[in-house]
């Protein structure tokens, strides 16, 4: 399980994903030294292309989305003379023939095919890899989301995925688990004596899950629509951060060891019941509104009809199990929001008597631990201090954050893609930051239970102007439980 990939065999070469985000990766992998010696990169997609024409592509894609320092051109003809642009239509068994001759005459040992397509091909892709034998040990595959649409369609891909590559060979991205704030919850959490002995019900009183984008979803509507954010966002990103914020402690950090306690945490999940759902849950949709100050189209026009997608969604959920009974989680995502904000909010409960009065400290919270994963990161907590200065009656208090975002080495490091640390964890065989079968059906299990009590209920998406944060209903969500949005 040592075994390094030599070869990375890219199929959608010539998309978005690829161009945007994979390429420049590997740029910044190559730059560091991180790849392999004989690394090899072959692009596979439909359109006619030399590999000469395909290296030019990808230098232009990597100097338009290198950040911090500028390209180095020597470094990045190093990166292109590992390419290989190899046309194909890799649903079909006549497609691969090329490829796998490529890979035998580069003598390629253990390769990864990292399937960067629409997800609608990807069993497809994989059955011409299992015929064409490619997808024998130590093969491994790698996939992005949406694995499926619900838990049955889920299955289906997953069943074909399984057919080609064992599960200990299939990395299913979620590329949130590649930021850097999320590992450094693992760290937080377990590596400090402090939090995590008040990590439970007795002393948090609630958590909010944030994650909020100025963006439209523009011409991806004809994905969108089918989806709609619970699917988009819920499902995947912020079912995962709710489950790193919720597990036990692992034992280590093996990748079963981690993933076997987000599982737990997936499956204590509350199912959502249609009496419930009007009151722990809202749908949006945006229209029209102030983004950055300009004015911006509304869900419906971008679609060209009115449909009742949701861009919005919050959700009040419960964990059922001893450590979180009683803590509720709120989530919320949704895009053109009045900022670009993922954040998770640790509230603890307040203290049980206040000896302080409430002189000049009305409205001052308890302690609250506040994670910035974006635009910034950060990790602050929030501690009660007193006001300097005199004064007649009482002791005046303030909140003021202990932060760890001022740290030098955060500001100069040049901030790292997602898919740097993913792909490098792929080419390593290390899976811990992957998405295991089991988890991705039960995340999917959770979800379909809030969209049948949604449509049991009736529960339509409410309108909400762009630029804002939301539907008034979701202010109302969290105030009935006798809290608030942090801002
Ligand atoms: C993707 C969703 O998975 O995540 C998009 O499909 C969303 O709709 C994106 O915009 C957000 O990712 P990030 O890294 O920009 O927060």
């Amino acid at each position: 399980s040592e075994l390094r990939a030599d070869a990375v065999v890219l199929f959608g070469a010539t998309g978005d994903l690829a161009l945007r985000m994979l390429f420049p990766s590997l740029y910044a992998l190559s730059v560091d030294g991180f790849l392999p010696e004989s690394f090899r990169i072959v692009g596979v997609a439909r359109q006619a292309s030399t590999t000469e024409g395909f290296r030019v592509r990808v230098a232009e894609a990597i100097r338009l989305r290198h950040t911090g320092s500028p390209v180095d051109e020597a470094k990045l003809e190093t990166l292109l003379q590992r390419i290989d642009y190899c046309r194909g239509d890799a649903t079909r068994a006549d497609g691969v023939v090329e490829l796998a001759a490529r890979l035998k005459q580069l003598d390629i040992q253990v390769p990864m095919f990292y399937l960067a397509t629409s997800p609608s091909l990807y069993s497809a892709i994989c059955g011409t890899l299992r015929e064409s034998g490619l997808s024998a040990a130590p093969a491994r595959v790698v996939l992005e989301k949406p694995l499926g649409r619900d838990l049955p369609s889920s299955r289906a891909i997953n069943r074909a995925v399984g057919e080609a590559f064992d599960e200990d060979r299939v990395f299913r991205i979620d590329h949130y688990l590649g930021k850097e704030t999320v590992q450094n919850l693992l760290a937080l959490r377990f590596a400090n004596s402090l939090f995590e002995r008040l990590w439970n019900n007795l002393t948090i009183d609630h958590v909010q899950i944030t994650v909020t984008e100025t963006e439209g979803v523009g011409d991806r509507w004809p994905y969108y629509d089918e989806y709609g954010a619970l699917r988009d966002m819920v499902q995947n990103h912020i079912l995962q951060l709710l489950c790193l914020v919720a597990m036990e402690p692992p034992a280590d950090l093996d990748p079963d060891s981690v993933r076997n306690e987000k599982v737990k945490v997936l499956k204590a999940l509350r199912p959502m019941t249609p009496v419930a759902a009007g009151n722990a849950s809202v749908r949006g949709q945006y229209g029209v509104g102030l983004t950055d100050g300009k004015p911006t189209r509304a869900y419906a026009d971008e679609r060209g009809q009115a449909t009742d997608t949701e861009t919005f969604v919050a959700l009040r959920a419960e964990i059922d199990n001893w450590r979180w009974a009683g803590v509720p989680f709120f989530l919320r995502t949704g895009k053109r929001m009045a900022e670009r904000r993922t954040q998770i909010v640790i509230q603890l409960r307040d203290v049980p008597h206040s000896i302080f009065g409430k002189t000049g400290n009305a409205g001052l919270t308890a302690n609250r631990l506040v994670i910035d994963l974006q635009p910034d990161e950060d990790i602050s907590m929030l501690l009660i201090n007193k006001k300097p200065g005199l004064a007649r009656e009482g002791m005046a208090l303030r909140a003021l954050p202990l932060s760890l975002g001022s740290q030098p080495s955060a500001d100069t490091e040049r901030r790292r893609i997602a898919y740097e640390r993913l792909l490098l964890d792929v080419i390593d065989n290390n899976p811990t930051l992957f998405v295991r079968r089991d988890e991705v059906e039960q995340a999917w299990k959770w979800v379909d239970g809030v969209v049948d009590a949604w449509k049991q209920s009736g529960l339509g998406v409410k309108p909400y102007a762009a630029g804002g944060w939301g539907p008034a209903g979701a202010f109302a969500l969290i105030e009935r439980a006798g809290r608030a949005w942090h801002d």
